[in-house]
Order: structure tokens, then sequence, then C-alpha cells
């Protein structure tokens, strides 16, 4: 199966995975589990913002930092802007915040309450570089809005 038939899939598991429940935690972490096992990545997970900073949320994957400044890192970075960031090189994005030494690459995408504020990102490494293209954001985002819908309004 292809990258994208892969992501017409969980976009459909997502959504029926997290629908009529109301367990925030228990959803993002079983949101985590299935994009982790689906995809194959190093490290899947929520922050969640909590007033000027984002904690750590449900995550699959190594051990994480609990929390990261609005404006610090990838995730404070695409906090502060509001938008998707991919990272194809770690090590070439000033600041980023080494939570795992095998992090190559990564993407992070805002995640929207109700009222269009970030309430939090998701984040995702991967041990490669240049994991993460166009497509991968665009369903991402996807995913995210099936979050908000479900879980953060
Ligand atoms: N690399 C992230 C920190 C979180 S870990 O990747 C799980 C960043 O620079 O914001």
């Amino acid at each position: 199966m292809d990258k994208i038939e892969t992501y017409r899939l969980l976009v459909q598991q997502v959504e029926s995975l997290i629908e009529g429940e109301n367990n925030p935690t228990g959803q993002l972490a079983n949101v985590a589990a299935l994009l982790h096992d689906t995809m194959g990545w190093w490290w899947t997970g929520f922050y969640l913002v909590n007033s000027d900073t984002l904690q750590l949320g449900p995550f699959q994957g190594p051990v994480a930092c609990y929390n990261i400044k609005r404006g610090r890192g990838v995730c404070g970075t695409a906090w502060e802007q509001d938008r998707t960031i991919i990272v194809p090189d770690v090590e070439l994005f000033p600041g980023h915040i080494a939570c795992s030494s095998l992090s190559r690459s990564e993407i992070v995408v805002p995640l929207h309450d109700n009222e269009g504020e970030v309430a939090g990102v998701l984040d995702i490494d991967s041990k490669d570089l240049a994991s993460f293209d166009e497509d991968d954001a665009l369903w991402l985002e996807e995913i995210a809005r099936i979050i908000t819908r479900h879980v953060l309004q």
C-alpha cells in the first residue's frame, strides 16, 4: 500500500477510534499508538498548551522532555507561528530540542480548539533524514482537524 492509501485508511481509523468518547488522554494515546504502529516512526505524540508552555502529552516512543516554551524548538515554533513545520535534518534547525539523539527528521502539526486557538501540537520524529513531505503535512493536518472535532472542542 502506498503512503497516500495508508493515510486515507488512517484518517477513517482515527475518526472511528476517537468519536463518541469523552477521554482526551485516552483518545490522544490511541491516536499516537495507531499512527506510530502503522507508520513505523521513531517518536509519535502530543504536546498540549498550558499557559506559556507546551506540556508532554500522550506519546509512543522513547522518553521525552516535559516542557517546551512558546517559540522554542520545532514544537514551540510551530505553536508560535501556527503552522506545520517540516524539518528534513534536525541538525540544521536552529534551536531544535533533541529529546532523542537518534531523531534525524521531524514534522510538527499544530492542533486547534474549536475557536481556532492552538491547543497543542502533534510531533513526529523519524530516525531517517527527510522522512516527511507536503503529503504528510496535508494528511496529518486532516487528522489534526478530526482531533479538534472529537477531542479539543
Ligand atoms: N524535537 C522537538 C522536541 C520534542 S521531541 O522531538 C519528542 C522540538 O525541537 O521541539
